[in-house]
């Protein structure tokens, strides 16, 4: 059987919808390494200067156990979800005043964007959701 335009035209959608997420995953990866130098994630990530950020998609702020957050942080009234992570990430400081951290932001909303898609994946034990 010869497949119809319906059918084609879904194989197409499928195909660029599926690239254009792995690219999001890849470019979150490489944006990633502004953050490595304080935060790790994945399996056997561990609290650094910052905190670890496996399973950070509905984590409460200043939560995680063994890692010495300022008080700033620690009384933060959020849970991390995308919009926060967005309003966060492009001034640290401004969100969080008083936080400890020491890093300007991101303010490209479509790499802040890449980079949330790709650390939501992570889940509690670093394995992929
Ligand atoms: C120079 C070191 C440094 C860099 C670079 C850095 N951070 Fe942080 N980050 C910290 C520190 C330190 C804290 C804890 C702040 C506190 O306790 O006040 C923190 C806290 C956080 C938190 C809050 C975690 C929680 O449990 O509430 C998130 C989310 C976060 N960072 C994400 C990122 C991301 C994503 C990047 C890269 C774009 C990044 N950080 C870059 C040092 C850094």
């Amino acid at each position: 059987m010869m497949a119809n335009e319906f059918q084609i035209a879904a194989l197409l959608f499928c195909l660029s919808t599926s690239a254009a997420l792995a690219q999001d995953l890849s470019a979150g990866e490489t944006s990633f390494r502004k953050c490595r130098a304080c935060h790790s994630v994945g399996v056997g990530a561990r609290n650094g200067i910052g905190p670890l950020l496996n399973g950070i998609d509905g984590r409460r702020c200043g939560s995680l156990d063994g890692y010495n957050y300022s008080d700033a942080n620690r009384n933060c009234p959020l849970t991390w979800n995308e919009a926060v992570f967005m309003d966060y990430i492009k001034d640290p400081k401004l969100k969080i005043p008083g936080t400890k951290k020491l890093f300007s932001g991101i303010k490209d909303e479509t790499e802040a964007r890449n980079l949330w898609a790709y650390l939501r994946q992570f889940g509690r034990d670093g394995q992929p959701k």
